[in-house]
């Protein structure tokens, strides 16, 4: 009984064909008399009827179907009885008779239904992925991703791209976290580390001549998990030869573009807003801002130093500014509300927070005495303040002030619902700062990765020592808040690498152990190169506006790390230590 047809393709112009389908029962309604079974495969679902009329024995075998069951059933296309079709189907205006059933496999009671998108608690999820997976949201998201990675293949293609593999079995490639180690059994007491990038290999690709490479390469990283992170998570990988930010940023706009254009039938307008770090960091408070919306910081130390409120002038005096928003419709805050809003500015880092309701051209505010009726007027001009509204003042080091107005804007814009819907704001964040100074460690680090080059007008910083001044080629791809992919122009000549190398407080000896291969490969012809990595699992998650990143992988780990249907990562047989002469400490 092999299938005619898949579950989505029967129409009225097959009525009267006989026909054979293969599925699962997706649902099942016992009218009594007749039995109608939803049938289901990837394509779609088909009803298909048992009538005891017609057959009282194959109808008495229905009656044993359950949710899940797998069958073929052959049967005769009819148009639906009028009044009982189902236009939320593309098959809703035909059913199928059945004349012949096999049942194909069982199915124990399911842990969760399928065939509903209620909320699962997601450790069940896991455990049975394989029917989460079932699931139509679920099904559509992974088959949204098999198309998107069909698009960027034959793009790439059409770009003269070649995709070319790294190795997984590898040296350690620094990107900022932890590394999953992998012990030689070969080399006892040597171990492999799983790429956290391809990194280090596109660049040596493009030593070897390449020119032009892309590959959908797995990452691997030992990191403390948030929402938008993965363990192992993948990213479109790409590194190109003789060229400048201006043909990486159009290609990757000519990329999505495609990509939302044949999936979501969404016109992305490229080229996409461009916007400087330093930029992005006062007016938005992050290196990620989000341009759905506006509440953009505002420097009223100028006003603020004209009230005689003790906060304001003691941070003046000291360097400090006095930084605003103004959040439209924030006036709805209950007081409860805006000491929470205080509570996590507090948390973020703020010493306090000063708000501001405009309300009936008058002023509310726990310091509304402080601040003075002068200060209040020019503050709500300045900031274009309507009835209604919210204002937030912090005062602090310009940075400190900035990042926690940066958060609030993003909590209040949640908050307050100030989100539009199904709008993708892309932008390009240029101009990182090359150098991070660590206070902890005391000494300076990568903002990007240490194979990234400096702005070649900043190189004097370099050599006269003032290393936070530096700014670099390095640029991250965001979206609507959420950094999609980060790159940058590299370093490609030996000297620079090793002076970087030196900055960042790596010895001699570990350069050499580190990173001696990169640095040998510098010294036969490297030509100048630069390239991307956009992280295809945030693409999705954004593209299927699902809440979690794990919702557009197939078998993801949990947000402890762990994959709850396999039970890894487990313990192994003392002979395997043995071998790898590994010994686990009490
Ligand atoms: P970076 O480390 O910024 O750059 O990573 C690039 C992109 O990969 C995605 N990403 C992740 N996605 C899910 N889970 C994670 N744990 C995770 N970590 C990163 C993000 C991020 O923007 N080699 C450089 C790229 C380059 O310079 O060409 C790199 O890996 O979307
Ligand atoms: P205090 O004088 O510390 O009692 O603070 C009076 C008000 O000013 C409180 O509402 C604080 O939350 C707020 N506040 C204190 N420090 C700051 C600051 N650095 N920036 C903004 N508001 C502040």
């Amino acid at each position: 009984m092999k299938r005619t047809h898949t579950c989505e393709q029967l129409r009225r112009q097959d009525i009267g064909s006989t026909v054979i389908l293969n599925g699962w029962v997706h649902s099942r309604r016992d009218h009594g008399g007749l039995l109608f079974i939803d049938l289901r495969d990837r394509a779609g679902i088909t009803q298909v009827v048992f009538n005891p009329e017609l057959n009282k024995l194959l109808h008495e075998a229905a009656q044993a179907l359950r949710n899940e069951f797998v069958i073929a059933a052959r049967g005769t296309v009819q148009q639906r009885p009028s009044g009982t079709e189902n236009p939320k189907l593309s098959t809703g205006e035909i059913e199928v008779i059945v004349s012949e059933l096999e049942v194909l496999n069982t199915s124990k009671p399911l842990p969760f239904e399928v065939n509903e998108d209620t909320d699962v608690n997601e450790e069940a999820r896991l455990t049975y992925r394989y029917l989460d997976l079932r699931r139509a949201h679920m099904r559509r998201n992974l088959v949204l991703r098999s198309q998107v990675y069909n698009i960027i293949r034959s793009f790439m293609e059409r770009e003269q791209f070649l995709e070319l593999e790294t190795p997984i079995l590898t040296k350690s490639t620094p990107e900022g976290a932890r590394d999953y180690l992998v012990p030689s059994r070969v080399h006892p007491g040597n171990f492999f580390a799983l790429p956290q990038s391809p990194q280090l290999f596109k660049q040596l690709l493009m030593v070897a001549g390449f020119e032009k490479y892309y590959q959908i390469a797995r990452c691997f990283r030992d990191e403390d998990l948030r929402k938008d992170r993965q363990p192992e998570f993948t990213q479109l990988d790409i590194e190109m030869s003789f060229v400048d930010e201006e043909e990486i940023f159009s290609l990757i706009e000519r990329l999505l573009r495609e990509i939302f254009l044949h999936t979501l039938s969404i016109d992305i307008p490229v080229p996409f807003a461009r916007m400087p770090h330093a930029e992005a960091m006062s007016r938005y408070g992050s290196d990620k801002p989000d341009l759905r919306y506006g509440m953009e910081i505002h420097d009223v130390s100028a006003a603020a130093a004209q009230c005689p409120f003790q906060v304001f002038k003691n941070t003046l005096a000291n360097q400090g500014k006095v930084l605003a928003i103004r959040a439209p419709g924030g006036g709805e805050l209950s007081l409860k509300e805006l000491d929470d809003l205080t509570q996590a500015a507090i948390g973020w880092g703020a010493k306090g927070l000063v708000w501001v309701k405009v309300l009936d051209g008058d002023f509310q505010s726990p310091v509304k005495k402080h601040l003075g009726q002068e200060l209040l007027s020019r503050l709500s001009a300045d900031l274009q303040a309507v009835n209604g509204d919210l204002l937030l003042l912090v005062a602090d080091a310009p940075k400190t002030a900035a990042q926690v107005l940066g958060q609030l804007r993003v909590n209040l814009a949640e908050r307050l619902r100030l989100i539009p819907e199904h709008v993708f704001r892309f932008l390009w964040v240029t101009e990182f700062p090359l150098f991070q100074y660590s206070a902890e460690e005391k000494r300076w680090n990568s903002e990007h990765h240490p194979f990234t080059a400096p702005v070649e007008a900043d190189r004097p910083f370099l050599d006269n020592g003032d290393f936070g001044r530096v700014r670099s080629r390095a640029y991250d791809l965001v979206v609507n808040g959420t950094e999609l992919g980060s790159g940058s122009i590299r370093i490609h000549r030996q000297d620079l690498q090793e002076k970087i190398f030196n900055i960042l407080g790596l010895t001699e000896e570990e350069i050499k152990i580190k990173f001696g291969f990169l640095l040998e490969a510098f010294q036969y012809g490297a030509p100048p190169h630069g390239g991307i990595a956009p992280g295809l699992d945030r693409l999705l998650t954004l593209m299927t506006n699902s809440a979690s990143i794990r919702d557009v992988v197939a078998f993801p780990k949990t947000q402890k790390a762990l994959c709850p249907l396999t039970g890894a990562p487990s313990a192994v047989a003392p002979e395997q230590l043995r071998e790898l002469r590994l010994r686990m400490q009490e």
